[in-house]
């Protein structure tokens, strides 16, 4: 194994919270408990919980400190104008709009636009946006580029949309069909890859000419911003709030999932500049999650997300971030491990079907993958294949299998030392080494939708 550097924690640790360890007789037990579904094993059975980097960073003692500052008040809290204060700073829309999570911010925001029939085109939608448009009777449509799709190529900016389907889509479907375009940053459906500015300018651009407002969905905004800073020709001398703030000043607003790179537990927000749209989502919000001043968060949690989101702009911290995603994926290359290239903003997506050639699709070798990093190591990940994205033929009952056959390995933010990530490349490098030993699975109880959060398997 070559030499590789680990990145340097900008951080000291002042309060650790033990990680359980279990015996592999225990987490044999436990997957057959579980119908070999990691989703259903207890955490305090997870001895590296890769699962999701949403709502699990740990936070610093700044924004503890911000804790102890939360005003309860009904209405008019002053963590809610910190808030407001710094989503203005960094997304410049005039109105802040809080919400308990990001999926709250988007059913919002389609609440207000989305009309039975739109189309709201993406690079790719999360779940998430895509559940919201479609369960208002709306089509969401990803308008990735074929480069999306290319686990080998070195390109930068995979995320980017390709800005030429979006014109022709525009014309075939027409302006009054398309309440808004979103883009996401990064693109987490779409391997965490960064978009480029160049591309965000594109296509506002497109947007603007045809009168279509244009929506960042922004939960990993400071990642993409360092990227740009990074990798995109012209940026290496402004800072990264700067690359945020250019960032947003193509669009017309955003929805947030503050789990993300506002580094806190839980919440959101949506920001616009359309003050008539925002007082129909001020509205609605009344209604499902709280006074306009709290959007069903506490006080306390307003004032954390306001610190973070500063926080997470800082470049140091950002530095560490995205080399320590780097850095697994250095270690893996080094096992031959093959994942998607360059590794992203916030996880690395092992390539399932490669590291497992000897499964077939219809076996799932990235289900297949997830219970083999469990048994061994005790390590959580999550399938993005054959389980979660699979069409059935309606005569047939045929399952169409998605292009790419993943694992994910999502890094909570501030939460596991580069020893963590050795443990977890030594432990995939150690699989492949044994892989023929790693069966396939098939599923015996599914539920219609979504089906990869219940589902059962037995294994082959
Ligand atoms: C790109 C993207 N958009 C939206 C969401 C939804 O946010 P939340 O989980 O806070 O509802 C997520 C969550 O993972 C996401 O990754």
């Amino acid at each position: 194994m070559p030499d590789i550097k680990a990145p340097l924690e900008p951080f000291r640790i002042k309060v650790v919270e033990p990680i359980p360890f279990t015996g592999r007789k225990e987490r044999e037990a436990l997957l057959r408990q579980s119908g070999f579904n990691v989703f259903k094993i207890p955490a305090d059975k997870i001895t590296i919980d890769l699962l999701t980097d949403s709502g699990t960073s740990a936070m610093s003692d700044n924004q503890w400190a911000g804790v102890m500052m939360g005003d309860e008040s009904y209405a008019g809290s002053r963590n809610f104008f910190h808030l407001e204060a710094a989503v203005k700073d960094i997304f410049g829309f005039r109105n802040v709009v809080p919400t308990h999570q990001g999926r709250a911010a988007e059913r919002l925001l389609f609440e207000g636009l989305v009309r039975p029939g739109d189309y709201v085109p993406n690079n790719i939608h999360f779940d998430t946006t895509r559940a919201n448009i479609e369960v208002r009777g709306a089509h969401a449509v990803d308008l990735a580029g074929r480069w999306a799709f290319d686990p080998d190529a070195a390109t930068p900016f995979k995320g980017d949309m390709d800005v030429e389907r979006l014109t022709k889509f525009i014309d075939a479907k027409g302006t009054g069909r398309i309440p808004l375009v979103m883009m996401t940053v990064t693109n987490n459906s779409g391997g965490g890859q960064p978009v480029s500015m160049k591309n965000i300018k594109a296509v506002s651009q497109v947007c603007r000419r045809a009168g279509i407002p244009f929506f960042l969905d922004a939960c990993r905004f400071s990642e993409n911003a360092y990227f740009v800073k990074k990798r995109e020709k012209g940026y290496a001398g402004k800072s990264v709030l700067e690359i945020a703030q250019e960032m947003f000043s193509y669009a017309d607003g955003a929805t947030m999932s503050a789990k993300k790179d506002a580094l806190v537990n839980i919440g959101g927000f949506v920001t616009l500049d359309d003050d008539a749209l925002a007082g129909k989502i001020k509205n609605s919000l009344i209604i499902s999650e709280g006074f306009p001043t709290y959007g069903g968060l506490a006080g306390r949690d307003l004032e954390a997300i306001a610190r973070g989101l500063r926080e997470g702009l800082d470049e140091a911290y950002l530095e560490y971030r995205t080399e320590q995603v780097a850095y697994l994926g250095a270690l893996l290359d080094a096992g031959r491990v093959p994942f998607f290239k360059p590794t992203g903003g916030h996880a690395v997506y092992i390539l399932a079907d490669r590291f497992l050639p000897h499964i077939p699709r219809h076996q799932y070798p990235g289900w297949a993958l997830t219970v083999a990093l469990y048994r061994d190591a005790g390590i959580r990940a999550v399938e993005i294949g054959g389980v979660m994205f699979a069409k059935k033929q309606k005569a047939s009952g045929k399952e169409i299998y998605p292009e790419l056959e993943m694992v994910r390995l999502a890094i909570p933010r501030r939460v596991y030392t580069a020893s963590h990530l050795k443990y977890v490349a030594d432990a995939l490098i150690e699989i492949l080494a044994n892989r023929e030993k790693v069966g396939g699975l098939r599923i015996v109880r599914e539920s219609p939708f979504l089906r990869h959060f219940t589902a059962e398997l037995e294994e082959i």
